[in-house]
């Protein structure tokens, strides 16, 4: 029988991390270190120029300890740079925590309606954001008009819905976590999560979106999608409407097998981004979709 590895590689004609390889290009060398590593503070940061991490990770929801690391790399002189985006700025402040450059994909919680697509960042210091700056000016990534006003009314409401789409994924992974055809479900406020004591120092919400295995691999992660009727099927996240994928299929297409598994990463691993619906909705859509796998 064919293993795993080579019929998802195959599929998706991936040999390489498409990223290193990429980053190489530029002379920019990298290292994919283990969220165990940096949460423990084992990896060797002499080595580096710059450490860049997400604060909450997509799609496998390991929550990185911004406290010691931030603290960890000040001391070492480090600058931290810390994708938030599945965090949100409602759920936590990461500036205010000590790291040094905040980014966002702004297309997702900030504006909230998955109709504009941009991103943010924020520095603590002139001299970070002056050089932000001036690249920006050097590339061109600047928003239109209508883009521009599409992301400051989204953000209006960003406190609410935030809200609900903390309090609808806990009831979903809930949900998730008691199901027998669920393997294993992903949300850093389950108490069981091996992140939960970090989540709770780090985050004053856990967001809407949670990640999960179905019994079936990838065969039963399709067959749950293809009868899934309110979250659409679709590469975003972090809108009012739900929305589900599978991250061999979307974000982690670039990644060869081997190293999405080692990541966390299974052929059947669903991800789900709550939006802001009643959870008993999603919920009951979720079982009945379930049944069918
Ligand atoms: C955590 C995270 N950061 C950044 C991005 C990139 O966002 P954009 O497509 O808005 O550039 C994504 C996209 O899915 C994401 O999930």
């Amino acid at each position: 029988m064919e293993s795993p590895r080579e019929e998802s590689d195959e599929l998706y004609g991936q040999t390489h991390n498409f990223f290193s390889d990429e980053l190489s290009r530029y002379q920019i060398r990298t290292d994919f270190v283990p969220m165990d590593e940096i949460n423990s503070l084992s990896f060797k940061l002499k080595n580096y120029d710059l450490v860049y991490v997400e604060s909450i990770t997509n799609p496998t929801m390991k929550v990185t300890d911004l406290v010691e690391l931030s603290k960890f790399c000040i001391e070492n002189n480090t600058p931290l740079v810390v994708d938030a985006t599945f965090a949100s700025p409602y759920n936590q402040k990461p500036l205010d925590i000590g790291c040094s450059i905040v980014i966002h994909s702004g297309t997702k919680y900030l504006s909230g309606h998955s109709d504009v697509t941009h991103g943010m960042v924020a520095a603590s210091s002139a001299e970070h954001l002056e050089r932000i700056l001036r690249m920006r000016t050097t590339l061109g990534s600047t928003m239109d008009p209508l883009q521009s006003f599409l992301a400051l009314r989204g953000l209006k409401t960003l406190g609410l819905r935030m809200e609900k789409h903390n309090r609808v994924a806990l009831e979903v992974a809930k949900f998730l976590s008691q199901h027998k055809k669920v393997t294993g479900t992903f949300y850093p406020d389950l108490p069981d999560s091996k992140y939960y004591d970090i989540a709770k120092k780090v985050l004053t919400g856990f967001g809407g979106m949670l990640s999960f295995e179905v019994a079936g691999g990838l065969d039963g992660a399709k067959r749950l999608l293809k009868h899934i009727k309110i979250a659409s099927v679709a590469a975003s996240l972090g809108g009012v409407g739900s929305m589900v994928s599978l991250p061999l299929e979307t974000s982690h297409a670039g990644i060869p097998h081997a190293e999405r598994l080692k990541m966390g990463i299974n052929d059947g691993l669903v991800r789900f981004s709550c939006g802001i619906e009643d959870a008993e909705d999603l919920i009951s859509d979720i079982e009945a979709a379930l049944a069918m796998v």
